[in-house]
């Protein structure tokens, strides 16, 4: 079984696999299951696992339940990257939604020591801002990621769906680099490249939403980490006759590389010069085996542009 490639985690010197295991449906796996996903995806080479205090059905379940199947498994907590976030809070509805943001220094300090205790180690190699809570104060997160990077409970820092002055505003009180951003990124959902394309022109598409993320995240290094890679606006996309068109061509593309068109469709995110590191949401270990063929495979420009007009997508 070969590896899977890795990539470095922005600047932050930390050697991290181009397709991470996103673990927020780990609870509904029992035990002997959830098991081997993770032996699964660790003996692939995917040894980062992306977490957060949300996942689960209470707070803390499915990190809970990672730590404890974890702990049964032989492999070395050094061995593995954990990441988790901070930042939505309830009432507590089904570990997806929140009802507030909290970036508070109080509610980022306990969530991590709850996280702690929950995933059973003294570390985490990467804290993320869940969501930018426009209720923050820069200078509480800047306390309390010097706490937490000096005793060395967090060693890296980055933020999930957040924008370029999102992101400027932090930096100016941060003495630490935020090194990723995860961000929703699929074949079905490409706001990120489609106003890029379309500068200038009067329709849909030309709307920036997000202030150029996708640019902004290379020019200062930072690592997309693509969440619901094989998700549209209705679920995922793969073999939904919904994606007809989508389905085909990256069934016809896989073809000439010796695969499915669901490892098409995350050899397609790889594909982007951006060096993104896909968070597969999958805990079926044949398909975290499947997806892992993606890592390797470098389509041409040309098979990346038909994938992406046959998503539904047009060009100037
Ligand atoms: N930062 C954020 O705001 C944010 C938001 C959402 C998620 N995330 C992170 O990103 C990770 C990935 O997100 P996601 O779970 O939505 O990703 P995803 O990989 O797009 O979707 C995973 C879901 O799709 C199913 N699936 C995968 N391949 C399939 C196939 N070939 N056919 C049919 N069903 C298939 C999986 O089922 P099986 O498990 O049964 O295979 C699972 O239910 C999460 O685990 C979480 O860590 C972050």
């Amino acid at each position: 079984m070969s590896r899977v490639k890795q990539i470095e985690l922005g600047k932050s010197g930390l050697k991290v696999p181009n397709i991470a295991l996103g673990c927020m449906r780990i609870e509904s796996r029992p035990k002997e299951v959830a098991k081997r996903t993770i032996q699964t995806a660790f003996d692939l080479g995917i040894n980062f696992f992306d977490h957060a205090d949300i996942y689960g059905k209470e707070l803390g379940g499915s990190e809970k339940h990672f730590g404890q199947v974890f702990s049964e498994l032989s492999i070395n907590r050094e061995d593995i990257i954990l990441q988790s976030k901070v930042g939505i809070r309830g009432p507590f509805n089904n570990g997806i939604k929140g009802e507030f943001y909290d970036l508070s220094k109080d509610h980022i300090m306990t969530t991590v020591e709850n996280s702690l205790r929950n995933l059973q180690t003294d570390y985490l190699d990467v804290l993320l801002l869940h969501r930018n809570d426009t209720l923050f104060e820069p200078e509480e997160v800047a306390e309390a990621f010097d706490a937490l990077y000096s005793s060395g409970k967090v060693k890296h820092f980055g933020v999930s769906n957040h924008t370029p002055t999102q992101i400027e505003l932090l930096k100016k009180f941060l003495g630490q680099e935020l090194v990723a951003n995860q961000l929703q990124f699929s074949a079905a959902h490409t706001g990120m490249i489609d106003f890029g394309l379309n500068v200038n022109r009067r329709n849909h598409e030309s709307i920036d939403r997000d202030h150029g993320l996708l640019d902004y995240s290379r020019l200062h290094d930072m690592t997309i980490q693509p969440w619901s890679p094989v998700q549209g606006a209705n679920g995922v996309f793969l073999n939904d006759p919904e994606y007809q068109a989508l389905n085909d061509v990256l069934t016809e593309i896989g073809a000439k590389y010796n695969v499915d068109s669901e490892v098409m469709a995350i050899a397609w995110i790889l594909r982007h010069p951006a060096n993104m590191q896909v968070i597969l949401g999958t805990m079926t270990p044949e398909r975290i085996q499947n997806y892992a063929k993606a890592s390797d495979i470098t389509i041409t420009r040309e098979e990346w542009y038909e994938i992406y007009r046959r998503a539904g997508n047009t060009l100037p």
